[in-house]
Parts: C-alpha cells; structure tokens; sequence
C-alpha cells in the first residue's frame, strides 16, 4: 500500500492517502475506521482485546510552564481479521523508540534488514492525527492474536480538539487532566481510536511521590513507592472505547463510598477545589448512590463494576463521563454528576458506531437530567421540555440534523436539547410502556457495543410496534421545527 512504501523509509513525515476502506488485496490494515468525521481515527485489520498501559510522567517543573515528560510502554493485545503484513496505530506527538511483535525485538526507523518489525508516522493533515505503521514479520493471519509493545514517549502539551477545545492529556500545573472525546486517546498512547473497537485496561501509573493517579476500574494494587516515584496500578476489566478512557494525575485525595450491591464508589477529590466549590461537589457526590438505583429503576442494572468521579481544580470548560470515573472541571454540580453517570448507560455501554450518532448519547444523558430533576422534586419533565421547545425556538437552533451535526457541532447545544426533545416527544408518541421498555431492550441489546441512529429507530419500533420513519426525520433529521409539539 502507498502509505507504506512512501514511509518505511524512517520516522519522516508524509502526505498520506484518503484511507482506503474497501482497500483489501493487499495485506496492510486500513489507517482509518471509516469515521467521516474522523477518517484516520481508528485503524483497520485487527480488533484490540486488551491495553496494558505502563506510564511515567513527570508533571510540569515550572508550573507557569505547562509541559510534562510522558513516557509509555504500552503492550496491546489484538487479533487480525485479516491477513496483515503492516497495522496501524494512532499516536500523536510522541516518539516511538521501541516496537516488538511477539516478543521479537523490532528495529525501528529503518526498513526490510533483518528487523521483525518497523514503524514510521504518518501526520494527516486534516485531522492531525499521527499514524504509527509497524511491519508485521512474518505476516499476521486472519484470527491470530498477537501481542505489540510499544515503548514511547514525550513532552506533554495542551492538545485541542478541532473546535479548539482543551482534550486529551492536557498538562496541568500539578498534573494531567485526561479527556480524550472524540478522538484525543491518540495523546497519550497507541490505541485503534474507534468507539466500535473496545478492550479491556490494565493501567500502572508511576508518578512522583505525593501525586496521586486515577483511571477507570478498580485499584488492582496498593500504591507502591520506590525512589521517589509511586506506582498506582487501576484495572479496567468491562470493556471499553478509547474515548472513554483515563489516567489522570494530581493531588487527589481518594475517597471510597458504595453503591448499590456494595458497588465500589471510588471520588478523587483535587486539594485545591475548596469553598463552594468543594461544598457543592460533595454533596452532588454524596447522591451518586441513589441517582444510579433511581438509573437502575428505568433503564437495568448499573452496567460496570464500580463509579466515582475526578475532581480536578484545573478546567478543560466541560465534564466527561470516562467509564465508571467521570471526570470534572472545577465543580461537580448534581445536574452534571446526573447528567454524566447517565451516560454510563448510554454512551460508554452503547456506544455510537460513529461520531455522526452522538445524539444517542447527548440527548439520553440530558433527558436524565429531567428525570432525575422530576424525581428531585424540582421541574417536571413536561416543564423542561416545554422550556427546552422555547429555547430552541429563541435561539434559533431548529436548523440542525442532529443525526449528522457535523464534526465541530458534536457538542453544540442543538444537539443536547433537541435530542432530550426528540425523546420525550417520542415518549409521549408511543407511551411510558414502549419507550422505557425500548430503551431497557436498547442496552440490553447493544451493551459492551455500539450502534448507530437507524438501529435505535429500529428497536423503539420493535417496542412500540408503530413505523417511526417519519417521526425520527421530524426530530432528528429536518432542518425545522416539528409541526405538532406535544
Ligand atoms: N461528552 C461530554 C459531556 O457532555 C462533553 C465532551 C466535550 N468534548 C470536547 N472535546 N469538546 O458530558
Ligand atoms: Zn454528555
């Protein structure tokens, strides 16, 4: 394949062709998953099982100068689904220094002589996304499972997403703040950046003594300190996209809470959010217990094996909700904490196929938000959507397809509040009965996977028994307001 040929010739930078999706025929994995929007993110031939992440990271010296020192080795476990002869990674602004396949130690920078293994990067200049091509020798076949350590590492930045929002491993002055939605995993380690590819993480996370690393899961370790440095060792074992996953690092306190079914509840808390801040974030915390039974009561059983939250002082402006560890900027409001435990359900257990579907998980996770604030006692749903209908109407934003925003729009306020509308005019259309049985037989259906708008359609048409074709275009897809608001 071009890609190859015009870059095994060291760690040069190239243009690169459009990915090739349908290129089969010739034996090197596809650079891209076929996202439109993101058309390098994810990479084709192979389908990751397990991320074993081994990370040092020096958080800044000057903290008036936001760069850190990351380095990695990170040993992937994939299997081909086709004959390989080349895969690819995305990484982006690290170094690779080291490639093995099996065990084999790679030669890197160079090409063919003697090597079982070589790598070169290739910048797309779109996206920004790095591809990191390894040679496989011998090839791979179709069903193998092989395992690739890559070692790597670099000095840490700010990344922004193509909105200009902070994203990824964002150096903060005592440590990192780890966001990577849509497509910013690449920051910090090799990954098959495609919410349709999940795996399960192990993470050891060795950081100065004193700061504290946090990543999804459960701690599969005590902290253990040598030299100066502290290890902190965190088990992911339900599966998950790459977008959902964390290491962040700061000077968090641990707090352990329990759940439902002694659910472990795992908050880091950063020393320096004080005051109101700190006030409302522990008592938003402190519901997380009953907002996931009252989750539970609608929608099945919490789907992971344990929840919590960061709490960073240092703000990337947004929330996210990393799997069974939301993280939070500054504050942790009850709307938010609701808003983002929702998502466990639907986002991170259903994920979308493709960034275009990202309504499933921003108009889900904001229609909790009225229910819970129902449950609360504070708006009923029929309240809020009739505030939403009118914010919609005052600010214009009946002009989107929320089912295809486009890739800068993914997080525009059209399509959390268009899409809770679209839910609940769907409730009222085919009734309570229908829509949370739908929405039950949703994730029931598609957990520990992901799916796309069509596919939703097409259960909440098993569930109601009613054709919704034209109902979903008036919601979701026209550019207009729906003629009838309930
Ligand atoms: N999914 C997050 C939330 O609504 C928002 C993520 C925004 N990400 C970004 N790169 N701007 O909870
Ligand atoms: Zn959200």
């Amino acid at each position: 394949m071009a890609v190859l040929a015009a870059s095994l010739t060291g760690i040069g930078v190239a243009a690169q062709a459009a990915p090739d999706p349908g290129g089969a025929g010739d034996s090197a994995g596809a650079p891209g998953s076929g996202d439109a929007y993101f058309p390098y993110a994810g990479n084709g031939g192979y389908d990751v099982l397990h991320y074993d992440l081994d990370l040092r990271y020096a958080p800044p010296s000057d903290p008036a100068v936001l760069q850190g020192n990351l380095s990695g080795v990170a040993t992937i476990t994939l299997r081909a689904t086709e004959d390989l002869e080349t895969l690819n990674f995305d990484l982006r602004g690290l170094d690779v220094t080291a490639v093995s396949v099996d065990g084999k130690g790679a030669k890197h920078g160079k090409s063919h002589d003697g090597g079982t293994s070589e790598w070169s990067q290739v910048q797309d200049g779109v996206n920004r996304v790095w591809e990191l091509t390894i040679g496989l020798r011998p090839e791979l076949e179709a069903g193998q499972v092989a395992r690739i350590v890559v070692e790597y590492g670099g000095v840490t930045g700010r990344p922004t997403d193509t909105t200009g929002a902070l994203y990824g491993w964002v150096t903060t002055a005592d440590g990192a703040l780890v966001v990577n939605e849509p497509d910013g995993a690449s920051t910090w380690y090799p990954v098959n950046d495609d919410p349709e590819d999940k795996a399960t993480y192990t993470f050891n996370i060795t950081v100065p003594e004193g700061k504290t690393a946090v990543a999804n899961g459960l701690p599969a370790d005590r902290p253990a300190t040598k030299d100066g440095w502290t290890t902190w060792a965190w088990d992911a074992t339900d599966p998950m996209a790459s977008y959902l996953s964390t290491a962040s690092v700061g000077d968090f306190v641990l707090q352990y809470a329990t759940g439902p079914r002694r659910l472990p509840v795992i908050n880091a808390i950063d020393k320096d959010v004080a005051g109101d801040a700190l006030a409302r974030t522990t008592d938003s915390l402190a519901l997380q217990p009953q907002m996931i039974r009252f989750l539970e009561t609608l929608f099945g059983r919490y789907p992971f094996e344990a929840f919590g939250a960061i709490v960073d002082d240092d703000s990337v402006d947004y929330a996210l909700e990393t799997q069974t560890r939301p993280l939070y900027s500054g504050v942790a409001g009850e709307e938010t904490v609701v808003h983002e435990l929702g998502h466990q359900w639907f986002g991170n257990a259903v994920s979308p196929a493709d960034w275009q579907h990202i309504w499933l998980n921003e108009g889900w996770a904001t229609y909790i938000e009225w229910l819970w604030a129902e449950h609360r006692g504070l708006a009923t749903v029929a309240q809020q959507f009739t505030a939403t209908v009118t914010s919609l109407d005052t600010n214009n934003r009946w002009g989107m397809d929320i089912a295809d925003p486009g890739r800068d729009n993914l997080f525009s306020p059209a399509v959390y509040q268009r899409g809770a509308a679209a839910l609940h005019a769907l409730r009222v259309r085919i009734g309570d009965d229908a829509f949370f049985g739908g929405a039950r037989l949703w994730v029931d259906r598609y957990d520990d996977s992901s799916a796309t708008t069509e596919d939703f359609q097409a259960v909440m048409e098993e569930a109601s028994g009613e054709p919704l074709d034209t109902f979903f275009n008036e919601w979701l897809r026209e550019p207009a307001r729906p003629a009838v608001i309930p």
